[in-house]
């Protein structure tokens, strides 16, 4: 499957019930914008919500950046009419549909196939890709399987906040100063999901930080992310999302020091042999690869 790669660096979150935030939102430079009709909206205005979030997708200026919609789950009853309603106001407007709690590859087989009829049926130009939100543990269970349920699927987002909740944990973070854990207490379910993204060429996206007012500890996270091969971050509010795009573009130095490798690589291959050294430090073809991630990112992002 050939998989569509966008940049994802942040993906911010507005509550689609509050028209107020949508324009500061829309002139953001996140990578995505999700208006979100889940838990963001109280039980009473997710209806309503939906047709703020359609206009807005239309008639705001959003420049480079994503449109998206975080529906409701699929064990709700709200989730059909979240789809049918905002894809038939908001039409080619909408980028993205963010599928939270998904359970099984059979949630994901829903949303593709309603939305399969409504594109046929509305004529839409262009096909609306998915995320989906792992904060389950049957989700995290069946991942792998989840990953491969729609070749709409483009990027899998870790749910910290849900997934504690969940797995019956007592914190929601891995910065909560009054639980000191030794090492990423998420540890476990971000490798899992980052490995499942990879195996089929999808993107992992870390988990939201509730504290907005720690931008030091926001971007730790990120790092950290980054690290691990996460290609972006949820932000819950606008002050996280260049936070974010810094965190996960490759620096100057990086994407020279990758050229170079792949230079000094392709020089000893010349030469008939299958490694080199550069600063000192071993080359060799796995090397070549981790460089091709560093300027296919700088590619994807015009660095
Ligand atoms: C996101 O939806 C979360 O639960 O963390
Ligand atoms: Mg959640």
């Amino acid at each position: 499957m050939t998989r569509t790669v966008r940049p994802r660096r942040s993906e911010l979150a507005t509550p689609a019930s509050n028209e107020w935030m949508f324009a500061k939102a829309a002139a953001s430079d996140a990578d995505l914008v999700f208006l979100d009709l889940e838990d963001a909206c109280a039980p009473s205005e997710r209806k309503e919500a939906r047709g703020k979030a359609a206009q807005a997708l239309c008639d705001l200026d959003w420049g480079r950046t994503l449109r998206a919609i975080r529906m409701n789950g699929i064990d709700t009853h709200w989730a059909y009419g979240d789809v049918v309603e905002v894809v038939t106001q908001a039409r080619e407007a909408l980028d993205v549909i963010i599928v939270p709690k998904v359970r099984r590859a059979r949630d994901v087989w829903w949303v593709d196939t309603l939305l399969t009829q409504l594109e046929t049926d509305l004529g839409l130009t262009e096909r609306i890709a998915l995320e989906v939100l792992i904060e389950e543990t049957e989700g995290l269970e069946n991942v792998g399987d989840i990953v491969r349920a729609s070749d709409r699927l483009e990027a899998v987002i870790f749910g910290a906040g849900d997934f504690s909740a969940s797995q019956g944990a007592r914190v929601d973070t891995n910065f909560d100063p009054l639980v000191p854990y030794p090492g990423d207490i998420w540890h476990y379910a971000r490798a899992r999901i980052v490995v499942a993204a990879r195996s089929c060429g999808i993107d992992a996206i870390d988990a939201p930080f509730p504290n907005y007012r720690d931008p030091e500890a926001y971007r730790t996270s990120c790092d950290r992310a980054g690290a691990m091969g996460y290609v972006g971050k949820w932000a819950i509010h606008p002050s996280q999302v260049e936070i974010a795009n810094t965190a996960f573009s490759p620096t100057p130095e990086e994407i020279a020091h990758a050229r170079e490798l792949v230079a000094a690589y392709r020089e000893a291959e010349a030469a008939g042999r299958g490694a080199t050294a550069l600063d000192g430090m071993l080359v060799d073809a796995a090397h070549l690869r981790h460089a091709d991630t560093i300027t296919r990112t700088a590619d994807l992002l015009g660095l």
